[in-house]
């Protein structure tokens, strides 16, 4: 595949990170992501599985290093495992440096090995706690046993889990120490997210949910001993180690802090909109060129490349006037996490 001159937005960050949701279905209904009767796409709006392959391909062209696919639950959509089985491919070449994925879980049981043929090596796991009762009220359909199932599959399978959990004010907050533990003895990192404002979520309280990670940060201090990580992945995500286990432990504060300068991201939704930040409502239509010349990516590289050059300085998420400002209305399962 020949190569093109790479994504640079307009504040010179190089654009290298793709995440793609390939469906914005799923198998739970968490009540921080999704309503109780959502509703969901047309198939024919949705990008097929070829047409994501062509997508996909066209960023890694345009110097696309890693790539996640994401949701909805992205195990959820048939045949899913084809278009991992395809991006192996640049893998294989060089051209693509890391495939992963960030799944709930439940499926994970039957693809873990699937996915290390493909040359997946890291997945991510959503799990915002260990108790049963708790995880069917927050996942409304979820079953804890399924997910632990899947993690100790993606592991036998080779695959490196790491757990992101949202942190969820009065619902999880007793759960810190038990859940950095049960990471450690599993040897799996954990991050932590603080809850975002996306999507109308019926009257679910977002100020009150919200558990700032600063205060995290303090309570796990007074147990363990922190080590900033100079680490940054180009995303939100700030990293301690904790001296004691070992293990990482990741924060993603899109409120309490700003990550935008570095950023290197933008994402791709099921339907082919490219969202230049995930805290803004501009985007861009890349099905409308995919679609309309089924044998060039000419006009499509033209439209990632426009998109590109209108990538905003950063997000205006703001919770300090007590009401979740700079909200966009879309959820998260529409243009991934
Ligand atoms: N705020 C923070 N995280 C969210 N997720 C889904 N919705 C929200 C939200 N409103 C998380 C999921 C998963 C990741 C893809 O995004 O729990 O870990
Ligand atoms: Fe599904 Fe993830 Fe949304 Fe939960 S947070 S409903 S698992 S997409």
């Amino acid at each position: 595949m020949e190569q093109a001159a790479p994504l640079i937005d307009p504040f010179a960050r190089p654009v290298t990170y793709l995440r793609v949701s390939v469906t914005d279905r799923c198998d739970f209904r968490c009540t921080y992501c999704m309503t109780e009767h959502m509703e969901f796409l047309p198939k024919k709006e949705i990008l097929t599985l070829e047409e994501l392959d062509r997508m996909c391909s066209a960023f890694i062209r345009l110097g696309v290093r890693k790539l996640r696919i994401t949701g909805g639950e992205p195990l959820v959509r048939r045949n899913i495992m084809m278009f991992f089985r395809a991006m192996s491919r640049h893998l294989e070449s060089g051209a693509l440096q890391e495939l992963t994925l960030t799944t709930n879980g439940s499926q994970l049981h039957r693809f873990a090995d699937e996915l290390f043929a493909a040359g997946v090596r890291r997945v991510n796991v959503s799990l915002d706690t260990l108790n049963e009762e708790k995880f069917a009220r927050v996942t409304r359909w979820g079953r804890l046993p399924q997910v632990l199932r899947g993690i100790e599959a993606a592991q036998a399978a080779g695959l490196r889990v790491k757990i992101n959990a949202v942190a969820l004010r009065g619902f999880n907050e007793d759960e810190l120490f038990t859940l950095t533990e049960w990471c450690a003895e599993r040897d799996m990192d954990l991050t932590w997210i603080e809850v975002m404002p996306m999507g109308e979520m019926d009257g679910t309280d977002r100020v009150g949910q919200y558990w700032p990670l600063t205060e995290l940060r303090a309570q796990l201090g007074q147990r363990y001993t922190l080590t900033d990580l100079a680490e940054r992945t180009g995303g939100p995500a700030r990293y301690v180690r904790l001296e004691e286990t070992g293990q990482k432990i990741g924060f993603i504060t899109p409120l309490s802090h700003n990550f935008c300068e570095s950023c290197n991201r933008v994402r791709l939704t099921c339907t082919g909109e490219l969202y230049m930040c995930l805290g803004q409502e501009d985007r861009a239509d890349l099905r409308a060129p995919l679609r309309a010349h089924p044998e060039d990516d000419g006009p499509l590289i033209e439209a990632i490349r426009a998109a590109i050059s209108r990538k905003p300085k950063g997000h205006d998420f703001d919770y300090s006037r007590q009401r979740p400002d700079g909200q966009v209305s879309r959820h998260m399962s529409h243009t991934g996490g």
